[in-house]
């Protein structure tokens, strides 16, 4: 099957971190297909010289000409910015890549606490539809956010991550929500989680799958506390996005955290983190999340031998602890940490 993989940079330090993951995947050699690398454009950077975010261009490759892709990170500006809109949260709704999947993981002999859990977060609705409104009153502005939660991307998470579950040794799945307080649309969420288990179509799959809930603010309380008693997380878009970071801080950095994009058709590896301004042009953004995002893509594509190639490369890297970016504690810069996974691969 061949392997064209749309390689979108976009802002930042995404620039910086996206040839490494690709240099791990040529790396690889003939254990794989080989693949075909796309450059393609997006971003705020974009937007601010062309007007455009995400081209039609991008979009058209992604669909008819790749079967997967590489996204670095945007740099979404704080303020409202008209005419611009996020190009990764259009992607994820375009390509109806409905789950973003975080394996956040501790390695043997880095500082950070002991971690191994995935958070599964639904990556096309909740507060993330982006229905904003604002109006004047008498006592002053007002704004609202609108904020969907339906039974469809509810179970189809669900079933991601039950399946998730399942095939890990610990099979166990907590549901993060707050329905106390919202307990109509965080209330679905959970009951509809709840529920995947009995669907006739799945015939009892996960009954060995065990499951628990936490509220979110108990959920972020708890990982910082007893981190290792969680195994696979899922979560509505917007609690999804926050404790990734948070677990991303017990491991030690944001610069070590995956992720895909995946839907039933196409995937896009991701690193979690952003596009880095405070760091971005010192060639020191640690580019082991988009190696081990690369990592991941391959895997969902069922190279899983070549992913654990990259992923022990990395493994090794890391609990060898000599070459490493400052935010490990290191004093190596991107260019030399991919140089050492290369290497290893
Ligand atoms: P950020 O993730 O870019 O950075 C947070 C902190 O982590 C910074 O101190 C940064 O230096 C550090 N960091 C992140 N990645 C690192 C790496 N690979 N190596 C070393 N250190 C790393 O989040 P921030 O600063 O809140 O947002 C910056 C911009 O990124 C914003 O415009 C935001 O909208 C955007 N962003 C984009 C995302 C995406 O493309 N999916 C996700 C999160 C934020
Ligand atoms: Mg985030």
């Amino acid at each position: 099957k061949k392997l064209t993989i749309g390689m979108i940079p976009a802002d930042g330090i995404g620039r910086e971190v996206l040839p490494a993951a690709q240099r791990a995947i040529e790396a690889l050699g003939s254990s794989i297909p080989k693949p075909t690398f796309v450059p393609l454009l997006a971003g705020f950077e974009l937007f601010t010289r062309t007007g455009q975010a995400l081209p039609e261009e991008t979009v058209d490759s992604l669909k008819h000409e790749c079967n997967a892709a590489m996204f670095g990170a945007v740099s979404s500006p704080s303020r409202k910015v008209t005419g611009y809109s996020s190009p990764i949260v259009a992607l994820r709704k375009k390509l109806d890549l409905y789950a973003n999947v975080r394996p956040v993981k501790s390695v043997d002999g880095t500082s950070g606490r002991k971690v191994d859990m995935v958070i599964v977060r639904e990556n096309t609705e909740c507060l993330y539809i982006k229905e904003e409104t604002q109006t004047t009153t008498p006592a002053g502005k007002e704004a609202r956010a609108t904020r969907l939660i339906t039974e469809r991307a509810s179970r189809r998470i669900g079933q991601m991550a039950f399946e998730i579950a399942l095939n890990r040794p610990n099979r166990h799945l907590t549901i993060v929500h707050k329905s106390n307080v919202l307990s109509v649309t965080d209330g679905l969420f959970r009951e509809t989680v709840r529920a995947v288990p009995k669907l006739p179509e799945v015939g009892g799959r996960y009954d060995a799958v065990t499951v628990d809930e936490q509220l979110v603010d108990s959920m972020v309380y708890r990982m910082f506390r007893e981190p290792e008693v969680f195994d696979v997380a899922v979560a509505p878009n917007m609690y999804g996005d926050i404790i990734s970071d948070a677990a991303a801080a017990l491991v030690g950095s944001l610069g070590l955290v995956p992720s895909v994009n995946a839907g039933d058709s196409f995937v896009m590896g991701e690193p979690v983190h952003g596009s880095a301004p405070d760091i971005v042009g010192k060639s020191i953004a640690n580019p082991i999340a988009a190696i081990r995002s690369a990592a991941m893509l391959l895997s969902h594509l069922g190279h899983h031998d070549a992913a654990k190639r990259i992923d022990d490369a990395v493994d090794s890297v890391l609990r060898e602890g000599q070459v490493l970016t400052p935010d490990l504690g290191g004093k190596s810069t991107t260019e030399e940490v991919t140089e050492a996974v290369v290497k290893r691969i």
